[in-house]
Parts: structure tokens; sequence; C-alpha cells
């Protein structure tokens, strides 16, 4: 069985969203561990509501490699085999893309190569698109530059605020993140430059 590796820093929906696939079997995976770097993070308490390993390292004082030495300690001790970025955060290090090329996911809330960084709704609302969404994508050493795996299409409403776009976008996320850790898991794809596509 496949090992999953889940970093969060807060909410985590996204988390729940994998999860509860995972109980059902429509993930084929089993998540070794939960890590966040916030103690007060809802999704620990969720985590361990459901039986889950569920830990804080905090991340508060620490150097951005020695800090990511300790999560990939971990994550190894745990024997992942695919990191799921939830809601994390931070930028991850060389260091810790190196130890895990191709394996790692994260979700941002906006169609990437638009809007990345922090708060993609709301940057998309300012920006005045008639569309935005949700990209899946293997994590490289940049920010939010990695190749894609999964997008959904979120139309923007004329009333949209940016907690209503927010709450929009995030149920596409909920679903497809879950479709990109299947494709990845099934190991049937594979990346031609930036493309990565099924095989
Ligand atoms: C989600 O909207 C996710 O796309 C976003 O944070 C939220 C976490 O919600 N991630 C980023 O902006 C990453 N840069 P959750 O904790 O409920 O999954």
């Amino acid at each position: 069985m496949k090992k999953l590796g889940i970093l969060l820093s807060g909410r985590g929906s996204n988390f729940q969203a994998i999860a509860k696939n995972v109980q059902s079997g429509r993930i084929a995976a089993e998540i070794a561990i939960v890590i966040s770097n916030k103690p007060d993070a809802a999704g620990l308490e969720i985590a361990r509501g459901m039986g889950l390993e569920a830990i804080c390292i905090p991340s508060k004082g620490v150097k951005r490699e020695e800090y990511d030495r300790r999560v990939v300690a971990l994550l190894k001790e745990k024997q992942v085999d695919l990191v799921c970025l939830a809601g994390f955060m931070r930028l991850l290090s060389a260091y810790f893309v190196s130890e895990f090329p191709n394996r790692i996911l994260n979700m941002h809330p906006a169609l990437l190569p638009s809007f990345p960084g922090l708060d993609g709704q709301q940057q998309a609302l300012a920006h005045g698109v008639k569309f935005t969404g949700c990209t899946v994508h293997f994590v490289d050493a940049g920010l939010d530059s990695g190749p894609i795996v999964a997008q959904a299409v979120v139309a923007v409403e004329d009333d949209d605020t940016a907690d209503s776009l927010s709450a929009r976008i995030l149920a596409a996320e909920h679903r497809i993140y879950s479709e990109a850790i299947t494709i990845v898991l099934s190991g049937k794809f594979r990346i031609e430059g930036r493309r990565v596509l099924r095989t």
C-alpha cells in the first residue's frame, strides 16, 4: 500500500477530503503521517479524530533548511511515497524538493501560472478575470511553478466576494486533489518538459 504524507498549516479541508477518499478506498493508499508547522492548526485535530498520526513540527524561529530537514526525516521514517501539501503555507527548500523528486504535490487556489503566491482567489478577483479555478502541480524549487497535474475552472460571478469565490474554488479543490493523487500514485503518467501526460 502506498503511503501519503500530508503537510498543512490550518483548517485542513483539503486534507479531510483526501482522507475521506482514502477511507472509502477511492484513493488506494494510506495516510502515514499528518504534519503541521502550526500548533493550533485545526487540521491536526481533524486528523487525530480520524485516528491518524498527526504531529506539529513548529516552524517559528527555525531556519528554512533546518526545518525542512526535520520534516523530511519524519516523512522518510514513515516511508512516505507521496507528499501532499494541503494549505501548507511555506516554501520548500531545494533540499526538501530534491529528497522527493516529482513526489510532492501542491494545491493552489488559482489557474497557474496566473496568480501564484498568497491569496490567489483575491488576486483573481482584483484582476477582474471572468474565470479562475485551482491547480494541482508537482512542487519544484520555485513558487507554485512545477508541472501541472490537474486543473479545474471556476466562473467568477459579478457579485462574488473573496469569500464566496474561495468557497466555490474550494469545492473544486476537494474534487481534483484526489483525482491528481490517484493519477500520480498509479504511475500512469510521464513528464515531458512542463507537461504531465497520461500513459
Ligand atoms: C486552500 O484554498 C488552498 O488552495 C490554499 O490554502 C487553502 C487551504 O485550505 N493553499 C494555498 O494558498 C497554497 N499557497 P484547507 O486548509 O481548508 O485545505
